[in-house]
């Protein structure tokens, strides 16, 4: 920190600087930058939380394509609505994103708010993605902070402390406040987006090209790899699961995962902790008997509080099978279970089948 005392956050024309660059440097052609669309752009804010702009991007025009207002994303079903989120992960947002879109419906006859304070109050919104979304379609002049412009301003200001800290995000919300600019806030705000992402990088900062690198605190003090300072490290604990992946000739035997839960809401196969249990399992699910034919080598997927190894086990039901479909799932064509609301690993495993 620069002595004792809070930074000084308007000892540069930081944000002069940051817009300059961002006309030059910055990026303008990205899907969601051709509309003042509050529904487009809140799509974007939630699409691009935690992904990357260019896995966001076919996702993005997917989902406007098939909901092009706010009004047919509300009265669409939630599986229509995860399946077209299906690979993009955190599944809780797609979630959010359709309860808010009936609340918008219900409450705000389909018309997206315009006050920021609404906006905030809606699922899945906190105050950064409020800000943005009310920067880039009505011009607001409101802050941001998300993880990109926390790196920025800690950096630059030399501000010490893990910033997930509530009093040293308080004081980054305070000098994100006091660093916007009067005029031009949207390619401020996009100014500091992009040289979050494309110049000042976790792990390697491209200071060299930086518009403030002169002034940058870490830059002159050789801090940069420092800051912003890390959280507790907490080790990513390792979780252990058996998928079931039951064939009945072009078909598998799909189930619908619990609203709460990883994967909420989206269709997996069944899943046992005790690979000995398969047969039995299987029984227990399908009503049905298989023939366990084979255990595939684990595949491992990473989430953000932990780590799964997932062994699929592969089984097959000869016959057609004449009995009645059990509650819990039900039996979908390989192609057609590739199109719907599945998570990552089930479709690698889906792809591998057919
Ligand atoms: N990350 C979050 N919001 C973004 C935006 N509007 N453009 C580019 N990257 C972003």
């Amino acid at each position: 920190m620069l002595g004792a005392n809070l930074p000084d956050w308007t000892r540069v024309d930081f944000a002069g600087r940051v817009i300059a660059w961002q006309r030059q440097h910055g990026r303008h052609h990205l899907p969601w930058q051709k509309t003042r669309n509050p529904y487009w752009i809140w799509l974007s804010e939630i699409m691009l939380q935690q992904t990357q702009v260019a896995a966001v991007i076919p996702y993005f025009e997917r989902f406007v394509a098939r909901f092009p207002t706010v009004r047919d994303l509300a009265d669409a079903p939630e599986d229509d609505v995860l399946a077209l989120w299906s690979g993009l992960g955190y599944y809780a947002r797609a979630r959010n994103l359709h309860r808010a879109a009936r609340q918008i419906r219900d409450q705000y006859q389909g018309k997206f708010p315009r006050d920021a304070q609404a906006i905030g109050a809606l699922p899945g919104i906190g105050r950064s993605t409020a800000g943005a979304v009310a920067v880039f379609a009505y011009g607001a002049r409101m802050p941001i902070l998300d993880g990109n412009v926390k790196r920025v301003l800690t950096r630059f200001f030399g501000v010490e402390g893990f910033p997930g800290n509530r009093e040293i995000e308080a004081r980054l919300w305070a000098g994100a406040e006091s660093l916007l600019p009067g005029k031009h806030i949207e390619r401020y705000t996009q100014g500091l987006m992009d040289l979050g992402a494309t110049l000042c990088k976790r792990g390697k900062a491209l200071c060299d090209i930086c518009p403030l690198a002169e002034d940058c605190f870490a830059r002159r003090m050789e801090r940069v790899a420092d800051l912003p300072t890390p959280g507790p490290k907490k080790r990513r604990p390792e979780k252990f699961t058996v998928m079931l992946v039951v064939r009945r000739h072009d078909e598998v035997w799909l189930e619908k995962r619990p609203a709460n839960g990883i994967w909420g809401g989206l269709w997996g196969f069944p899943e046992i902790q005790n690979i000995e249990n398969a047969g039995h399992e299987i029984r227990r699910c399908l009503g049905h008997r298989a023939k366990v034919d084979k255990v595939l080598a684990p595949l491992r997927h990473g989430f953000t509080h932990f780590e799964l190894h997932i062994t699929p086990v592969l089984a097959s039901i000869p016959g057609r099978g004449a009995r009645k479909q059990p509650l819990s799932g039900f039996w979908v064509p390989v192609v057609e279970a590739l199109s719907g609301a599945i998570p990552a690993p089930v479709r690698t495993l889906l792809l591998a089948l057919s």
